[in-house]
């Protein structure tokens, strides 16, 4: 069960290591981790050594979060997220976002890898989600002392900030970068989906695909956290076309679009 006092413990533990009030997070997606690159002064804390996280998996080693500056701002940084289909329940994977919100955060940025089931948007287009379906089949706020943290209802009629969403697409368009918009779906895989599930999620209204996201987004609104986040399509979802799954090709699509969502990122920093 989630508690007050673990959620206590993981902030004090990085405040004592020097994460003073950070003003963002980031959230860093699959193949997006060199943003930290970025950042000055860094502090690292490993996502093991951080009482109350999720334990990572073998997979997961390198998961850390980082402290520093980014254009100025004081920002604490997620390299490597908790998936669903590690085995982690809704409640771990959003366990971070809690403790970012505890540290003093008064902004979410979120980035992910998604396949396009758009078929109009092209793998290497960034893609600005505007709405979503969650189609995890759970809800990270279905736990019974919810009420400790917050509303249970959480109002969801505009999960995305609307006004840092006008400012990336107004960064996206004074830098030309190709942005698109549209509507995330998730899923829990982590198998890919079959031709008959593509074409029911474009059926269902959804723009990309991916495995991640929704559960963060919903507990940010949870918190009033403003969000921003955008998804690197790297794949396209055609099930007239559909070719076999190549993750090292996924993973080389997302670094060669990282530039550009680093470039988004950074330059919505410098507006806040
Ligand atoms: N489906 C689900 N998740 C994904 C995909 C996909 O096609 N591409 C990248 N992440």
């Amino acid at each position: 069960m989630l508690t007050q006092k673990q959620l206590e413990e993981s902030t004090t533990y990085l405040k004592n290591r020097g994460f003073d009030s950070p003003e963002i997070g980031i959230v860093l997606g699959t193949g997006l981790g060199k943003m930290v690159h970025e950042i000055k002064d860094p502090i690292e804390a490993h996502y093991n050594h951080i009482p109350f996280f999720p334990l990572a998996t073998v997979e997961f080693h390198s998961g850390k979060l980082i402290y520093g500056k980014l254009e100025g701002k004081k920002v604490v940084v997620m390299q490597g997220r908790f998936h669903l289909y590690e085995g982690y329940d809704h409640t771990d994977v959003t366990y971070p976002i809690r403790v970012m919100h505890m540290l003093g955060i008064q902004k979410l940025f979120i980035s992910n890898a998604a396949g396009a089931i758009n078929l109009s948007y092209k793998k290497g287009d960034m893609m600005l989600i505007e709405d979503h379906i969650n189609l995890q089949g759970g809800s990270p706020l279905a736990f019974k002392n919810v009420a400790e943290f917050g509303d249970r209802f959480v109002d969801m009629s505009e999960p995305y900030d609307p006004e840092m969403r006008k400012r990336i697409e107004e960064i996206a368009e004074q830098e030309q970068i190709t942005l698109r918009k549209g509507v995330y779906v998730s899923v829990v895989g982590p198998q890919l989906e079959t031709k008959a599930e593509y074409r029911m999620l474009k059926v269902l209204g959804a723009d990309a695909v991916g495995m991640s996201t929704v559960p963060e987004v919903i507990v940010a609104n949870h918190l009033r956290l403003p969000i921003v986040a955008v998804s690197v399509l790297t794949d396209e979802c055609d099930p007239d076309n559909l070719e076999p799954i190549n993750i090292q090709e996924i993973i080389a699509i997302a670094e060669q679009t990282e530039p550009k969502m680093i470039k988004l990122f950074k330059e919505l920093i410098k507006t806040l």
